[in-house]
């Protein structure tokens, strides 16, 4: 089997990439990435000899032909990801994650591939604290990010090829993930990072928001058993029950490298800011049998901090330029 990932030098994408290589020695990867400021190629140096990499942007139509006609599927992961970069400047947001998935669904649909699509929870908006609900695949798309926004448009897309044009493709919406090679302009690893740096950790606004904690290598192993035995056309939801406030997030990194639980400082808050996400992964579990494997926020969040603090070449050269980008926002 031969499979095209998009985005495989990114934070999930990467670890997908290198599990792969690890547990399925019958499947040949191929990654397609244009190594933004999210990509890295070092996320994949140990494991260079055992996959093709392409560096290459999924909006370039010729190249992606190409490359989906020599595939079995595609895995679709390269996106631009983060919100508050969606928030300064829009539109490689919209390039990226619409066109992009436009010109990927437009080669499977030639070429008869089958087709996975990553998505996020975001796409539906957010509860309230004290709301009972979780996401289900019934929520109604309610975006309120362009981050968020470009990856409903695209999960639309993926849809209205599916129904029009009858390409073989399952989607997954996960929760808020966390793990090794996650870009440190991101939560976890810039507070984690802050702390290895000698500063203190920033918190937006109250600190009171809530995401649902995933480890990466359960969201990779959820996505491999869609693959495997995922019905074509339908949206999974991902999620490990793991709903956390901010403060407690950031307590919990402090206290386990030593610190204590308040040494942090609030910021200014995000413009937006969607207050809980929470998800009902129910019908991958009882459906597919999938079930995380990270069972402890804590004990991912410990292995999490080591692979930093033993990693520090893979972040350190980022570091300064990431935190005058926040600075400047006052965050
Ligand atoms: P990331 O920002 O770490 O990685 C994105 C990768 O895509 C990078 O390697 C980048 O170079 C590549 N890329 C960007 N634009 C490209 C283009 N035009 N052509 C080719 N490659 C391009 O992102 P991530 O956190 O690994 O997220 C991967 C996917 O998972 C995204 O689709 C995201 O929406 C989704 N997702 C992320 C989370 C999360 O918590 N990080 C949760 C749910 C879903
Ligand atoms: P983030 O990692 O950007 O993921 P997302 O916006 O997709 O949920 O942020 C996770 C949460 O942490 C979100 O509520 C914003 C908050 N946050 C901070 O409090 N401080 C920070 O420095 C960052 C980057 C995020």
């Amino acid at each position: 089997m031969k499979i095209l990932v998009t985005g495989g030098a990114g934070f999930i994408g990467a670890n997908f990439v290198r599990t792969t290589v690890r547990d399925r020695p019958g499947v040949n990867v191929t990654v397609l990435d244009a190594l933004t400021y999210a990509g890295s190629r070092q996320s994949l140096a140990d494991i260079e000899t055992s996959i093709e990499f392409v560096e290459g942007d999924i909006t370039d139509a010729g190249l992606v032909n190409v490359l989906v006609s020599e595939s079995d599927a595609v895995v679709h992961f390269a996106a631009e990801s983060h919100n508050d970069n969606s928030l300064k400047d829009p539109r490689p947001f919209l390039q990226t994650n619409i066109i992009g998935t436009y010109t990927l669904l437009e080669a499977v649909r030639k070429h008869c591939v089958r087709y996975h699509h990553i998505s996020t929870d975001e796409v539906y908006g957010d509860l309230a604290l004290d709301d009972p609900a979780k996401f289900t695949v019934n929520t109604p798309y309610n975006p309120s990010s362009p981050y968020s926004a470009t990856k409903a448009a695209s999960d639309m897309l993926v849809r209205a090829w599916v129904r029009s044009f009858g390409i073989q493709a399952t989607l997954s919406n996960c929760s808020n993930n966390y793990g090794p090679y996650q870009h440190i302009e991101k939560f976890i690893p810039r507070q984690i990072t802050n702390i290895l740096s000698g500063a203190r950790p920033k918190v937006y606004g109250a600190g009171q928001n809530v995401r649902d904690w995933i480890h990466v290598d359960d969201h990779n192993a959820a996505v491999w058993r869609i693959l495997d035995s995922g019905e074509l056309g339908r949206t999974y939801l991902i999620g490990a029950d793991g709903e956390l406030d901010n403060v407690s997030v950031v307590g919990l990194i402090l206290e386990l490298m030593g610190k204590e639980s308040h040494d942090f400082d609030y910021v200014n808050d995000r413009s937006g800011h969607d207050l809980r996400y929470a998800i009902d992964s129910s019908t991958l579990r009882d459906e597919l049998g999938w079930e995380p494997q990270y069972t402890t926020f804590r004990e991912g969040l410990r292995a999490t901090i080591d692979w930093y603090e033993t990693n520090r070449e893979w972040w350190e050269g980022d570091k300064n330029s990431v935190e005058a980008r926040y600075k400047a926002q006052g965050a």
